[in-house]
């Protein structure tokens, strides 16, 4: 049986993300103790101060030491007194790629009590998952550039996937699709027909078929290929201009969503303000065979540090996930509905300052109620 001792590595980084990091780990000490496990937590020191102080990005044996944790638990990276780009290529993507964290899962879910910018949308009607490929597309940096600073300056920078790449994604999605419902709780949105042709979930895949002929085409024939060892996996296509014209509209018509690096960055920060906004949305970037990360997907909020005014609620439930990841699910599920009891019975707002409570006050409420 596996061990219930889990070694946490935590980079609590930038801005907010320490004191948003502290509620986390105050709630999965709580969640330890309620639920009969234990974890150990070593922090790294990582992100833009580190970086000003001693020039260091990242250690060169970062990778080799966080692969002997059970997970990662991040708060925020992003400085405004270091240039664009540095601390999100060496740090986070950095730290992605080489832990081949090759999928970063984004649930889009409206808890009750929270506002909504879509009209007569409730909890019921916002609550899927996007599945977003992390480690291609335009992200591997392949390209350069000719004649810079001149009128002939010419970019280029490149959507590259391997079928590999494709494939490893598709199978994830389609896994975590198929285990989502049951045939007995079917997903909401599957028809009278779907049922009884034997479906539970949705998949849809989202891309451009149209244009990116290469890249998107290759997905989606894999795609199809796979589906067939998924019966009970509905299947659905998308372009992401239509999908975010239906996340705004019909999000009630999406179940999982898989897509590719860029689309899925674009689209999930949609999906977050869908859903409340960054207060409230974490995410996973998970080696389902080696070590993931988890983070809230906001960013460092440099104007609220120190305030003790952030909503520490997405890295609560980023915490969640990580339980969950971790097969503590009961713990997890507690954990998530001690964030939802919050937003229904507590919290006035979920953005920084208008909360009603504190960061840390919320970190105890949602302690508290476990
Ligand atoms: C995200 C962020 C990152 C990304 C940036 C900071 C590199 O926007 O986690 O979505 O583009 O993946
Ligand atoms: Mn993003």
């Amino acid at each position: 049986m596996a061990s219930r001792n889990y070694k946490i590595a935590v980079v609590p980084g930038d801005g907010t993300g320490p004191e948003v990091v502290a509620e986390g780990i105050k709630v999965l000490k709580a969640a330890a103790s309620k639920f009969g496990f234990s974890m150990e937590f070593t922090q790294f020191p990582w992100g833009g101060e580190h970086y000003l102080a001693t020039g260091e990005i990242l250690p060169e044996d970062a990778c080799d030491t966080l692969r002997r944790f059970d997970a990662m638990f991040l708060g925020a990276i992003g400085s405004p007194k270091v240039k664009p780009g540095i601390l999100e290529k060496g740090i986070l993507l950095k730290l992605r790629f080489e832990l081949d964290q090759y999928i970063n899962l984004r649930p889009v879910k409206l808890f009750p009590g929270v506002e909504t910018p879509l009209a007569g949308k409730t909890p019921a009607d916002i609550d899927y998952v996007v599945v977003r490929e992390n480690t291609g597309d335009v992200y591997t940096g392949m390209g350069g550039s000719a004649a810079a600073g001149t009128p002939d300056e010419v970019a280029v920078q490149e959507m590259v996937y391997t079928r590999k790449q494709a494939d490893r994604c598709l199978k994830y999605a389609f896994e975590l699709a198929a285990s989502r419902h049951t045939a007995e709780s079917p997903w909401r949105g599957l028809s009278e027909e779907d049922r009884k042709a034997g479906y539970t979930s949705q998949l849809t895949l989202c891309g451009k078929t149209n244009v990116l002929t290469y890249v998107c085409g290759m997905w989606e024939k894999a795609f199809h290929e796979m589906a067939k060892q998924y019966p009970t996996v509905k299947c659905a296509y998308c372009h992401v201009d239509a999908t975010c014209m239906w996340m705004v509209k019909n999000p009630e018509w999406f179940d999982v969503i898989v897509t590719t690096n860029m689309f899925g960055d674009i689209i999930t920060d949609l999906g977050a303000m869908t859903a409340g906004g960054m207060g409230i949305s974490a995410g996973g970037n998970l080696n389902p065979d080696g070590v993931s990360m988890f983070e809230p997907i906001g960013g460092s909020a440099p104007k609220y540090t120190g305030l003790g005014v952030i909503n520490p609620c997405a890295a609560i439930l980023a915490a969640a996930m990580m339980l969950d990841y971790l097969g503590e699910k009961e713990a997890a599920a507690a954990v998530e509905k001690s964030v939802a009891f919050c937003t229904a019975e507590k919290l006035k707002s979920l953005s920084a300052g208008k909360m009603g409570y504190s960061t840390s006050q919320v970190g105890d409420l949602v302690a508290g109620n476990l």
